[in-house]
């Protein structure tokens, strides 16, 4: 791949604010001499206001043609009362699915430098390292049936299906072992087998897949307890792997141990490893237009679509040290700071950033 084609879709809410600082650290790259380009399009609320659909099909097509994609956040108040069917959420979904973009990674490392800023004791969390990988394209997100009825006794009914098949749950289960391979050779998958056919099916999926990998240990928690460990004893877990929902609540949860949910980035892959590189979060209504969203879960999602889809992974490195670096430097959004430390805005931030990344 010489010239790497990026498409960006800054979303609602703060997703524009943040992805001007990520653009910020793409056009220092460039000024060094990294063949990178880049174009815009619309995803969410956004392009339902620009071309009456979340995920329309200009964004399509520029999807499809482009080696990563960075996406901001999407969704907000406004578009809350819209159909389903055309609510800023399923622009997301939608690319999601149309891409195969059925990993995403969602790494929570604890930063010494905000070991005080957490809500953790220091001893829970220094050192933290995990990865939670969440199924993407499956589960109650996408089963069907799904809708509202009337039942019998004339009541309003919602339903969703939960569903899993066994090669969705395969191919998921060999990027969590791969993964666990290059790490400390340890998965815990997560689950609901005691109540959940899914889940059933998932576990036993998992433990053939297993017999491929037998130099890396699986074991199996529900996800109610997961829930607890994950805040008891987090460094118990390396790779967690877990469905779509589950992953969903796990992976905000797992946000804490970083600091902030504006600390964790995520990364979508497809079979192919290319992918769409988004923060964890949303798109933060209650603190849009102030610039006050922390643009670092952005900037580290930059990081890992070099190291995931672009196979640079000296850029990456450079980019995760550069965050440590502004960390270290005490830069602080509102987010991750301690009573009485100065905070500094979305702005600010970037250009703390780009200045720790410049050679
Ligand atoms: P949220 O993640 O947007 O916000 C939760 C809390 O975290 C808020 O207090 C917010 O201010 C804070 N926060 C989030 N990102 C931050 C950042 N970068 N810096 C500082 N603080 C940050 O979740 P929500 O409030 O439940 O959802 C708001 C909207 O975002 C909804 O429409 C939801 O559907 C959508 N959403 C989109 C995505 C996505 O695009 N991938 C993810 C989650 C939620
Ligand atoms: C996320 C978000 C999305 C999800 C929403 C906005 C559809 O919460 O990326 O974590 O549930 O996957
Ligand atoms: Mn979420």
């Amino acid at each position: 791949m010489s010239i790497k084609k990026i498409l960006i879709l800054p979303g609602d809410g703060i997703g524009p604010e943040i992805m001007a600082e990520a653009v910020k650290v793409l056009e220092l790259l460039k000024s060094e001499g990294e063949q990178l380009e880049w174009s815009f399009g619309h995803l969410g609320g956004a392009a339902y206001d620009a071309e009456g659909h979340p995920y329309p099909e200009s964004t399509q097509k520029a999807a499809r043609a482009a080696d990563a994609i960075l996406m901001g956040a999407v969704g907000g108040p406004k578009y809350d009362a819209l159909p389903r069917a055309v609510r800023p959420e399923q622009g997301i979904l939608g690319i999601r699915k149309d891409l195969g973009l059925f990993a995403n990674l969602r790494p929570a490392l604890a930063y010494e430098e905000l070991a005080a800023a957490s809500s953790f004791k220091p001893e829970i969390i220094a050192g933290l390292d995990i990865l939670i990988l969440r199924e993407l394209t499956g589960d109650i997100y996408f089963g069907a049936p799904r809708g509202r009825r009337t039942n019998a006794e004339g009541h309003a009914e919602g339903f969703d299906t939960m569903h899993y098949s066994a090669p969705e749950v395969e191919r998921i289960a060999r990027v969590a072992f791969e993964a666990a391979r290059k790490r400390s050779k340890r998965v815990c998958s997560v689950d609901k087998e005691n109540v959940l056919e899914t889940s059933r099916l998932w576990r036993e999926v998992m433990i053939n897949v297993s017999k491929d990998y037998p130099d890396v240990e699986l074991t199996h928690m529900y996800v109610d307890n997961a829930a607890m460990q994950l805040v008891k004893y987090p460094k118990q877990f390396d790779v967690m792997v877990t469905g779509n929902i589950f992953g969903d609540i796990l992976s905000d949860e797992a946000s804490m141990l970083a600091g902030s949910i504006g600390m964790l980035p995520s990364a979508s892959l497809d079979v192919n490893n290319k992918g769409l590189y988004e923060p964890s979060h949303g798109s933060a209504p209650d603190i849009m237009g102030q610039n006050k969203a922390n643009p670092l879960a952005t900037i580290l999602s930059m990081a890992m679509m070099f190291k995931y889809t672009f196979n640079h992974n000296d850029l990456s490195d450079r980019i995760d040290a550069a965050v440590k670096k502004v960390l270290k430097q005490g830069h602080r959004t509102g987010d991750i700071a301690q009573k009485g430390e100065k905070i500094i805005g979305t702005k600010e931030m970037g250009d703390a950033l780009v200045a720790a990344l410049k050679k």
